[in-house]
């Protein structure tokens, strides 16, 4: 028998039992917490979602044998979700979903993202190349043929092998006959597996922006925060086969797709206290990590990036100040920049107010507890989890942040990211190969320098090796660094300037030359040599000899560890409900219209109008500078049918909704299942819900489907897109006083 070892010998055995005692609560005590699975929601949360006010079954939300909400709900792209509003399948999502395609239409002439786009037919609408549309046809467990005979004992190479395996096969199965894909996923780090039939649309097409001063409204300023006023959407039109209704690469002969359900929308918005859902496809979260790695994101992780990214934005915003060109070329790099940056301190400052640390080290004590009193069995599996994560996370540590700053210093310098592009040039051998792959050259050159500046690049590049030198242990600095260190005795800006100019690839007629086919061995000369490229070699190279295996092992024994870890937790407390951390899969979640105390003294309303917008408004900040359009139908109090019961012209509203990235363009649906809003942001305090989700804090963020339709309507003067929606006033309320809840048709 393995040795038990105390994980925090100074716990009272007071505290184990409250903390085992509160483990075991049942679900309700952390209302409002989940992402579920809507295969699940019968068995799980049908009854607690209807004492909260849902109107419709389990089967009404997701069903295999009739039209069900998941019928509207799409992935949208690889990172979004999407919701069919219209008979004609009009899609709805975010602005800064779509962003990607209004920009790829947009030029100088017609700046569609600036000033918005709206196609006034069906034959306007601009087809998006490669931009998909998913949705789930059904959901099957497929846990007991993918583990089968795999136990406890099974090594853990062969357990991989024989799981990757079997999705093969399974999927070759599943797809054989239809024209769906099989998407099979791990869910509890692997312990049960479940395939999500997805069709999958190509031929997706842009319908309808806003101009940015109301789709981006208030910027990277108000990104994550509350109160918001941003009118986050866009429309979309899903195209199939004209004879088959089924996905078909896109062609102008391709009609609309009838979809198979499509929401109404509701005119009549929410109130403090009502139920609502969110059905969307949530990207990631880690609520099950031990307390070593909560410390390891708090304190080792987010510190650092955190840091080189609030000096890389002071960078990009001031020469953006001086410069409008700048401006233009790196307002999407900043807010990339800027989104997951935000999103850090919010998260570390989240997890420490919340003792999120402590919390999980309390768990674990109980956990060990139990594991030290129940059978031999239980011991054998469970007694050294927590020391091996503990041991595996330290030395995690030792080398994380060199492998962390790969990404945030070399390819946050743009030189050195692009250069590193061209290491295909340097390993090809074959020279047909080498002449295959520089075609594409040209095309993604002119995409890298429409939006460079050298020389904001060189100020990146200065901070980025600096902080680089700084952050990184000397040992895991490549030696090839290390002496351009001295050489230029730390002084970073004379280093960028002197290997900037001898390299080619800050120049892009230098760069030009190149692509050219005939002058292979010039090129593979010029990368070869390029004084950016042995430097971001170096950096590459070191990682990949001496800390990417080990990386990846210790991370393998990571998620070995978090699974037994979760599987033990789950044992232990079996009268609680666990639901799976998001992996892109569709899932529900619901909380309640609620307000928040962001800090002592202060309480958040649970709504925004159009006045608030109007409040903020600053024609010399480009963040907050409304179309003049939208302030006069403000000034005339011009809402048409959309105006709330006091008259105001509500924006968004927040909610207790779980939901993280992913989420963004989901449907947030009322008890009748009608959409109320559209998810696109969480509020700042909350943002630790990825890891450890709070109440009292958490919200989600939507805009009101009010305003949505007051912009189409009002705002672009496209109201004929009404006319495919089904607009419907709820008369939810109703049933407090004793009165059926119903629904007109408007
Ligand atoms: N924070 C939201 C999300 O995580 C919105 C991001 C886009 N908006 C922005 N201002 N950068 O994706
Ligand atoms: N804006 C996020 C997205 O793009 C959703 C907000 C969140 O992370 O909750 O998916």
């Amino acid at each position: 028998m393995k040795k038990y070892t105390h994980i925090a010998v100074n716990q009272t055995l007071v505290r184990v039992m409250v903390w085992a005692t509160l483990l075991c609560l049942p679900f309700s005590s952390k209302a409002d917490e989940g992402m579920w699975l809507p295969h699940l929601l019968k068995i799980l949360n049908e009854k607690e979602m209807q004492d909260a006010g849902l109107k419709l079954s389990a089967e009404d939300i997701y069903s295999i044998n009739r039209a069900s909400l998941k019928d509207g709900v799409l992935q949208f792209g690889n990172g979004c979700t999407g919701e069919v509003i219209g008979s004609n399948a009009l899609v709805l999502t975010n602005h800064h979903c779509g962003f990607g395609a209004i920009q790829y239409h947009s030029t100088l002439q017609n700046n569609y993202l600036r000033d918005g786009f709206w196609a006034k037919n069906q034959d306007e609408e601009l087809h998006m190349p490669g931009l998909t549309a998913s949705f789930v046809i059904r959901i099957d467990d497929v846990t007991a043929t993918i583990m089968d005979g795999i136990g406890p004992n099974t090594p853990e190479k062969e357990r991989q092998t024989l799981i990757a395996q079997r999705i093969k096969k399974i999927k070759a199965e599943k797809e054989a006959g239809t024209h769906y894909q099989a998407v099979i996923k791990p869910f509890y780090y692997g312990t049960e597996y479940l395939c999500f039939m997805m069709e999958v649309f190509n031929d997706v097409r842009l319908v309808g922006a806003p101009p940015s001063g109301i789709g981006k409204y208030g910027g990277d300023t108000d990104n994550w925060e509350w109160p918001r006023h941003t009118g986050d959407f866009s429309l979309f039109r899903v195209y199939a086969d004209r004879e088959t209704n089924k996905p078909a690469a896109y062609s102008k002969y391709n009609l609309p797709f009838k979809p198979r359900y499509h929401f109404p929308i509701s005119v009549s918005g929410v109130q403090p206290g009502d139920f609502t859902m969110v059905m969307g496809f949530p990207g990631r979260t880690q609520e099950y990590l031990s307390s070593y790695g909560v410390k390891m994101i708090t304190d080792v992780l987010n510190k650092p990036r955190i840091e080189i990214r609030t000096k890389q934005l002071k960078i990009i915003g001031d020469e953006s100040k001086k410069s409008a060109k700048v401006q233009l070329q790196y307002a999407d790099k900043q807010a990339g920049i800027a989104n997951a940056w935000k999103k850090w301190i919010g998260e570390t400052g989240g997890l420490k107010r919340l003792n999120a640390f402590d919390k999980k080290q309390e768990q674990e004590l109980a956990f060990m507890k139990w594991v030290s009193v129940g059978n031999p069995n239980r011991f054998n599996m469970y007694a050294n989890v927590l020391e091996g994560l503990k041991a595996n996370y330290m030395e995690l540590e030792t080398f994380i942040i060199a492998q962390e700053f790969l990404r945030e210093a070399v390819y946050g310098t743009e030189a050195l990211g692009e250069i590193l592009r061209y290491r295909p040039l340097a390993d090809i051998k074959n020279d047909s190969a080498a002449q295959v792959w520089l075609k594409n050259q040209p095309a993604l050159q002119n995409e890298f320098y429409k939006d460079y500046d050298v020389n904001v690049d060189l100020l990146l590049f200065a901070c980025n090796m600096k902080e680089y030198a700084t952050v990184v242990p000397e040992n895991l600095q490549p030696t090839y660094f290390k002496d351009l260190v001295k050489i230029y005795n730390s002084d970073f800006t004379a280093m960028g300037k002197a290997l900037y100019a001898k390299s080619w690839v800050t120049d892009s007629l230098k760069a030009k030359a190149i692509t050219n086919p005939k002058n292979l061995k010039k090129a593979k000369n010029m990368v070869g040599k390029d004084p950016l490229f042995e430097l971001a070699m170096s950096f590459q190279t070191k990682f990949e000899a001496e800390f990417k295996a080990r990386s990846a092992a210790l991370q393998e024994k990571i998620e070995l560890g978090n699974r037994l870890l979760l599987q033990g937790m789950r044992e232990m407390q079996t009268n609680k409900k666990f639901y799976p951390d998001a992996n892109f899969t569709l899932r529900v979640t619901y909380g309640k219209v609620a307000p928040y105390k962001p800090r002592d003294g202060v309480e958040y309303q649970t709504y925004t109008t159009l006045d608030g917008l109007v409040q903020k408004y600053d024609s010399t900040v480009e963040e907050f500078r409304a179309p003049k359009k939208l302030l006069e139908l403000h000034k005339n109090r011009d809402y048409g049918q959309f105006a709330n019961e006091k008259g105001e012209m509500p924006v968004a509203f927040i909610a207790r909704n779980h939901t993280t990235g992913g989420n963004s363009g989901s449907p947030v649906l009322n008890g009748l299942g009608h959409l109320v809003g559209l998810n696109f942001d969480r509020c700042w305090e909350g943002t630790m819900s990825d890891v450890m989700y709070d109440p009292e804090r958490c919200r989600n963020i939507a805009m009101d489907s009010r305003y949505l339709l007051f912009i189409i309507d009002k705002f672009a003067d496209a109201g004929y897109l009404l006319k495919e929606m089904t607009l419907v006033r709820d008369k939810l309320g109703a049933e407090k006083q004793g009165v059926t809840p119903n629904t007109e048709k408007k």
